[in-house]
């Protein structure tokens, strides 16, 4: 991390986990260990149907509240859909955009992602874009071609102006949810081939300000290693956020002055 240009941001994304209750409690604890970080960004990417009652517990602290997918359209037929303006609407900060899950499970691509992007900021929303490769492409050696390339597709069209609002999240495929963390090595040299990425469209200075997390199983034991790292800006977390101690933990390695 780099706090002289860019804000460090730790991020939980719950995926589809918790229930209204379990969410209740755990948001009230959560709230009592890091509700007044100073020094780093706190995050929660909820489900949905628990924005409206996150919210109002973390209403009078410092902890935000993010979604984990938005619609690309502003309203319309889309049976099933929650529009970015929604999401505004109920005071949601931050939405994860391309999670390589959606990536895989619903079919989003490039192109796609970069409408979700256009959606997001267009109500006032700082999309969390994230982008990675998986174990058979890294073995391969296109894992440089292929995150470049997800950047710049993700960033199409997009204007100076607003390019400062958007979160890059480099989420290996291969570390999601296996316990396998990239090495910090390996983790800063993609978050800096991101911004090397946003440096050539962009200028030096959006590049240096922008927030580029890692995330994969990051934990309570590796967040200080990987977050030393000059180009990583906070973490997007999984399985560490759905515990207490363990995403304080994490958020303690990044709240540092
Ligand atoms: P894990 O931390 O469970 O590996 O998940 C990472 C992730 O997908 C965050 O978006």
């Amino acid at each position: 991390m780099n706090r002289r240009y860019r804000k460090t941001i730790i991020a939980g994304n719950w995926k589809m986990n918790k229930t209204a209750s379990e969410a209740k409690a755990f948001l009230e604890e959560l709230k009592a260990q890091v509700g007044r970080v100073k020094w780093c960004e706190v995050v929660v990417c909820v489900p949905f149907v628990n924005i409206p009652m996150a919210r109002r517990v973390l209403k009078d602290c410092r902890i935000a509240v993010g979604a984990q997918n938005v619609h690309h359209e502003q309203s319309g037929a889309y049976t099933g859909e929650v529009s970015a303006e929604m999401l505004k609407d109920l005071g949601v900060k931050y939405v994860i955009i391309g999670h390589s899950e959606r990536r895989q499970y619903f079919g989003e691509t490039d192109a796609l992602v970069n409408r979700k992007v256009h959606a997001a900021l267009n109500a006032g929303l700082r999309p969390i874009v994230c982008v990675g490769e998986s174990l058979e492409q890294r073995e391969a050696g296109i894992t440089n071609e292929l995150v470049t390339m997800q950047v710049k597709a993700a960033l199409a069209g997009v204007t100076v102006d607003k390019v400062r609002q958007i979160v890059f999240a480099y989420e290996p495929i291969w570390a999601i949810g296996t316990g396998k963390t990239a090495t910090a090595e390996q983790a800063n040299e993609i978050c800096e081939l991101i911004r090397a990425t946003i440096r050539k469209i962009y200028g030096a200075r959006i590049a240096r300000a922008i927030t580029i997390q890692y995330g994969g199983s990051m934990n309570a034991k590796n967040a200080f290693e990987l977050l030393a790292q000059p180009d990583v800006d906070g973490g997007l977390i999984g399985g560490a956020s759905l515990k207490v101690p363990d995403f304080t933990a994490i958020v303690n390695a990044a709240n540092q002055e």
